[in-house]
C-alpha cells in the first residue's frame, strides 16, 4: 500500500509546480507530445459510468485566487467511485511519468492552483453521484458523505434530524475533500479541534478504493486528512455529529488594545464551560468599514490590503456565539459570560438567533 501511496505522491506535482508557472494566463500544455496523444486516446478507451471531457477544460483552469491558470489536458467527471480507480489505475499502469498529474478538484476555492492541473487530468469531484449524504440518528450521530459534497448542503440535510457536525468552517461552500485536505478551522476548533478531527473513517482512492480509520490502515487516513490532496482522492467520509443548537446567543466586542485581546481570548478558550464559537478578528478603520462584521479587502485594492493600513491604529474584535435551547432555563446567565472579559472597549452587537 505504501508503494501506491508513494505513486499517487509522484503524481501529484501540485504544490511543486505552481511557482514555475505563475502568472502565465492560460499555459498551455505541450500536446505535440505523442505520448500526451496517446494517453488522450486511451483515456477514451476506458469503460467508465461517467466520462472525460477534453474540450470543455478551461473552466477548472481557474480556482478562488485568479491568478493561476492550468489548462489540463482532460477533465474526469466521474459518476463512481470505480471511475476514480480506474482512471488512477491507468495512469499507474503506463509507468512513471512526472509530467503526468492528477488532481482532485473540489469547489476550486483554493487560491495557489492547487486544484488545477497542467497538462494532466482534473477529477471533479462535486460529478460523484454515489450516495450523497446519509444521517445515522443514533447515541452517537454521525453522517456519511461523498467526498464531493458541499458543506452548506451538509448543514440543510443534518438539521432536518436536528443534528449538525460539530467543527466548521466560516464559508460553507467548500467540499468535504477540499477542508479534509487542509484541516478545516473556525471558531469550534478550540473545543472539537478542526474539521480533520472529528472524521471516524474515509474511503481513499490510491488506485485500489480503500476504507481508513484509526485502525484500519491508520497511515494512510492520518495522510490524507491535512494531506494536500497528495496521499488518494477522499471519496467517502463518516463525520460526527451533535444535537444542533436550537439558539444561539452571538456578540461581538471590541478591542483597542492588542495584549488585551489576546489576553481575553486565551482565557475564553482555556475556561471551561465558556462560549461555543471564538474567533478573533483584526478590523482596519477605514470609514465605512469600521462596522462591517470584519474587515475586507477589495481586490482592487491589493497594495492597501497587503499594507493593513488603517486610520489611526487597527482595531480588535472578538467574535463569540453561545449555543443553548430556550428550554435550558436562565438565558441570561448565559450572558454574563462575558464578565470573563474585563478589558473590552465595547461591544459592537449582542443578538439571539433561532
Ligand atoms: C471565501 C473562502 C473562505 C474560506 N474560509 C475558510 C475557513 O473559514 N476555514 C478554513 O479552514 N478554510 C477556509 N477556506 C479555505 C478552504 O477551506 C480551502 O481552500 C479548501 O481547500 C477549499 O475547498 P474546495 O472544496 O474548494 O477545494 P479545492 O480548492 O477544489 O481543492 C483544495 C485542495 O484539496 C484537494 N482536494 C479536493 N478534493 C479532494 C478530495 N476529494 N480528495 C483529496 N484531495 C482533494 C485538491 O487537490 C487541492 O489540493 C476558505 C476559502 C475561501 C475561498
Ligand atoms: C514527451 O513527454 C515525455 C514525458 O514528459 C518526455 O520525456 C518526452 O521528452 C516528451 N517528448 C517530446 C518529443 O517532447
Ligand atoms: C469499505 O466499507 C464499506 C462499508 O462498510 C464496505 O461496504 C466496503 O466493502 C469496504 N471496502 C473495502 C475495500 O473493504
Ligand atoms: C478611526 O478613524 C476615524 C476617522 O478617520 C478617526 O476619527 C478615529 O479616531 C479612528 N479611531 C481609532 C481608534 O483610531
Amino acid at each position: 500500500m505504501l508503494l501506491k501511496v508513494f505513486l499517487v505522491l509522484l503524481l501529484n506535482l501540485a504544490e511543486q509546480n505552481i511557482n514555475h508557472c505563475s502568472y502565465l494566463p492560460h499555459a498551455t500544455p505541450d500536446f505535440t507530445n505523442l505520448s500526451s496523444l496517446e494517453l488522450v486516446s486511451s483515456l477514451k478507451k476506458l469503460n467508465l459510468n461517467g466520462n472525460f471531457d477534453f474540450q470543455n477544460t478551461r473552466r477548472v483552469a481557474n480556482d478562488f485566487g485568479n491568478r493561476y491558470h492550468f489548462l489540463p489536458m482532460a477533465v474526469l467527471l466521474p459518476k463512481t467511485v470505480s471511475d476514480i480507480s480506474i482512471t488512477i489505475k491507468h495512469v499507474i499502469n503506463m509507468g512513471h511519468n512526472p509530467e503526468l498529474t492528477v488532481t482532485a478538484r473540489g469547489h476550486g476555492h483554493s487560491l495557489q492552483g492547487q486544484s488545477q492541473s497542467h497538462g494532466g487530468i482534473v477529477i471533479s469531484m462535486e460529478s460523484l453521484e454515489e450516495s450523497k449524504l446519509h444521517v445515522h440518528t443514533c447515541e452517537q450521530p454521525y453522517f456519511d458523505v461523498s467526498g464531493g459534497e458541499l458543506w452548506i448542503n451538509i448543514l440543510h440535510e443534518t438539521l432536518k434530524q436536528g443534528l449538525s457536525p460539530k467543527s466548521w468552517t466560516d464559508y460553507l461552500y467548500l467540499t468535504i475533500g477540499g477542508t479534509l485536505s487542509n484541516a478545516g478551522i473556525s471558531g469550534q476548533a478550540f473545543k472539537y479541534g478542526p474539521q480533520i478531527n472529528n472524521v471516524h473513517r474515509l474511503e481513499i482512492v490510491t488506485g485500489d478504493i480503500l476504507n481508513c480509520s484509526a485502525t484500519e490502515n491508520a497511515d494512510l487516513f492520518y495522510g490524507v486528512l491535512g494531506g494536500l490532496g497528495q496521499f488518494g482522492i477522499i471519496t467517502r467520509a463518516r463525520i460526527s455529529l451533535e444535537p444542533a443548537p436550537r439558539s444561539v446567543k452571538w456578540i461581538r466586542v471590541r478591542y483597542l488594545d492588542f495584549n488585551l485581546f489576546t489576553k481575553d481570548q486565551e482565557q475564553l478558550i482555556s475556561s471551561d464551560n465558556s462560549f461555543d464559537y471564538i474567533e478573533g478578528f483584526v478590523i482596519i478603520n477605514r470609514t465605512g468599514l469600521i462596522n462591517n462584521w470584519r474587515s475586507t479587502f477589495s481586490p482592487r485594492e491589493p497594495l492597501q490590503a497587503s499594507q493593513f493600513s488603517s486610520e489611526g491604529k487597527n482595531l480588535y474584535c472578538l467574535e463569540m456565539a453561545k449555543y443553548f435551547n430556550p428550554e435550558d432555563g436562565n438565558i441570561i446567565n448565559k450572558v454574563e459570560l462575558l464578565d470573563i472579559l474585563s478589558s473590552f472597549s465595547d461591544i459592537l452587537s449582542n443578538r439571539w438567533s433561532s
